[in-house]
C-alpha cells in the first residue's frame, strides 16, 4: 500500500453486509494470556495488525513457541514465570501501549534486565502508570524515576501482592496489575475505576480465583496469584472500535445501510453507540450471542440526515475512549453545540488526540473551544467543503488517520491528500481494502 492516500469524492450509497477483523484488546489479551497457559491454544480470527504481531514477536523473543497458519494462531503456552531467554534482551512494543504496559507484568519476576522500547509515538506515551504498581509488588526499573520508554525491568523473586486504586478509568493499568497478580503469592486488591473488563472475563472463563464486586462507578476486583493456567482456544469476535469508523461512515453517508458481522458489544465498550444514538442515530444490535462470557451482535446502521447536539455524560468516556474522535466528526455534523468533559486521557493515547481532533475540526471550518480535557464543538448540519485539506504530522495516529479518510469520504472538499496512510496497520490492516469494496474511490 502506497504511504500517502488521495481522496477527491465521497462514497456513493451503499448497501452491504461487512465483517471487520478480530478485537485488539482481546487479541492481545488472548497471547499474553496463552503464553502463561501449559501447553498449546488456539485462536480463530487473532487480529493480524501490527500491535499484535509485536506482541507475538515479544512473545518468542521470551521463548514461546507461536505458530501462525491461515486460519489460526497456535501459542504453545510455557506457564506462569515460564519464559525462557538469555541476558541482554530487547523488547519492542512498536506502537502498542496494550502491549508495552502489559507484558512488564509478565516480567516482574525475571532473573536479568530487559530492556523495553518503542516506536515515536510510543517513547512519548506514560508509563509511570504502570511502573508505580509493579514497583510494589517489587520489581525494579532503570533508570530511576523514568516514565518513558526507553527503560530497563528487572524482576525479583521476592513477590507481594499489593493494594492498588486506579483511578484512571484505564483498563491497561487493571490489566496489568491483574496480570502482575498471578507471580505474587496472596490476594492482590484493586479498586479500579470502570473500563473495559475483558481480563476480567478471560480470568472468570479461566477458572482463575477472582473475585469482582461491581460497584456503580467502581469495581472492587480480588486476585488469589500462583494458579496455573489450562490452555484454551478462543474465537476472536469482531472489533467494535474498528467498526466505529464503518458506522460513522453510513450515518454521514447519504441514502445507505450497513451490517457488520458478529461484533463485540461487551457493554464496557459500548460507550459509542448510546451517544450517536442519543445523537439521533438510529444503530441496532441484531443475531445477539454470549460467547465465553462476551457479547456479540451484528451491528445495523443506516444513514441520517441530521443530528442532535449532545452534552456528552461523562460516565460513557471509558466505554467510548477510542472512539471520540470519530464522534466528534458527528458532533461538527450536529445542529448545535456538543460539549465533552474530563477528557484529559485522550491526549495520552496514540498521538495527543483531543488536540488534533480540535485542530482538523478547525481545519474544515468548525468551530471549537479547547481545553486540556475537554472540547466544545459548534456543530454546522449545512457544512459543505470546497477546499484542499492535507493531514500530515498526526503522530502516525491510526486514529487521526482513519478519521481524516471518514471525513473526507462523507464531507468531501476539492481533495484530501492523508500523508503516512500506513499508520493504520497498527490496528486494522484491512481498513482501505472494505472502503474499496463499500466503493469508495482511494488513491
Ligand atoms: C486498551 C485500553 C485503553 C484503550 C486502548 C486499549 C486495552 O487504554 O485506549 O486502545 O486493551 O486495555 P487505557 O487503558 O490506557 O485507557
Amino acid at each position: 500500500m502506497p504511504k500517502n492516500v488521495t481522496i477527491k469524492k465521497k462514497i456513493k450509497p451503499f448497501d452491504k453486509v461487512i465483517k471487520v477483523p478480530g478485537d485488539k484488546s482481546l487479541s492481545i489479551r488472548w497471547a499474553l494470556l496463552a503464553s502463561q497457559a501449559i501447553g498449546k491454544s488456539k485462536a480463530f480470527n487473532l487480529l493480524r495488525s501490527e500491535d499484535v504481531l509485536n506482541t507475538l514477536k515479544g512473545l518468542r523473543k521470551l521463548g514461546v513457541k507461536i505458530k501462525i497458519y491461515k486460519s489460526y494462531c497456535e501459542i504453545d503456552g510455557v506457564g506462569i514465570n515460564g519464559f525462557k531467554y538469555k541476558k541482554n534482551l530487547t523488547i519492542d512494543a512498536g506502537n502498542s501501549g496494550t502491549f508495552g504496559r502489559l507484558i512488564l507484568a509478565l516480567l516482574i519476576k525475571s532473573p536479568y534486565k530487559i530492556k523495553l522500547i518503542g516506536d515515536k509515538s510510543l517513547s512519548r506515551r506514560d508509563f509511570s502508570r504502570v511502573i508505580d504498581p509493579l514497583k510494589e509488588f517489587g520489581a525494579n526499573f532503570y533508570p530511576n524515576n523514568k516514565s518513558t520508554l526507553p527503560f530497563y525491568i528487572q524482576g525479583t523473586n521476592f513477590i507481594r501482592p499489593i493494594k492498588y486504586f486506579e483511578k484512571k478509568g484505564s483498563a491497561q493499568i487493571k490489566s496489568c496489575i491483574m496480570l502482575a497478580s498471578l507471580n505474587s503469592p496472596g490476594a492482590t486488591k484493586i479498586i479500579a475505576k470502570k473500563s473495559r473488563n475483558h481480563t476480567e472475563i478471560l480470568y472468570k472463563f479461566l477458572k482463575l480465583p477472582i473475585k469482582v464486586i461491581s460497584k456503580k462507578e467502581l469495581d472492587l476486583i480480588e486476585i488469589n496469584g500462583e494458579k496455573k493456567i489450562y490452555p484454551f482456544n478462543y474465537n476472536i469476535p469482531s472489533d467494535i472500535s474498528s467498526s466505529a469508523f464503518f458506522i460513522v461512515l453510513t450515518l454521514l453517508s447519504k441514502n445507505s445501510y450497513l451490517v457488520i458481522k458478529d461484533v463485540n458489544i461487551n457493554s464496557s465498550r459500548t460507550g459509542c453507540i448510546d451517544i450517536l444514538n442519543k445523537m439521533g442515530a438510529n444503530i441496532i444490535f441484531k443475531n445477539k450471542k454470549k460467547y465465553k462470557g462476551e457479547k456479540t451482535a451484528d451491528i445495523h446502521i443506516r444513514s441520517r440526515n441530521s443530528f442532535k447536539p449532545i452534552n456528552c455524560p461523562t460516565k460513557y468516556n471509558t466505554s467510548a475512549i477510542d472512539e471520540f474522535l470519530i464522534i466528534f466528526l458527528v458532533a461538527a455534523k450536529a445542529k448545535g453545540i456538543s460539549y465533552f468533559k474530563n477528557l484529559e486521557e485522550l491526549n495520552q493515547k496514540e498521538s495527543p488526540r483531543l488536540k488534533l481532533g480540535s485542530k482538523i475540526l478547525n481545519m474544515i471550518g468548525i468551530k471549537t473551544k479547547l481545553t486540556n480535557s475537554s472540547i466544545t464543538i459548534y456543530g454546522n448540519p449545512n457544512l459543505k467543503l470546497t477546499k484542499s485539506f492535507e493531514i500530515k504530522n498526526y503522530f502516525k495516529d491510526h486514529r487521526v488517520m482513519a478519521l481524516s479518510t471518514i471525513a473526507a469520504l462523507t464531507l468531501g472538499g476539492k481533495r484530501w491528500k492523508i500523508h503516512n496512510s500506513d499508520s493504520i496497520n497498527t490496528s486494522f490492516p484491512t481498513f482501505f481494502k472494505i472502503l474499496k469494496d463499500l466503493g469508495a474511490k482511494i488513491n
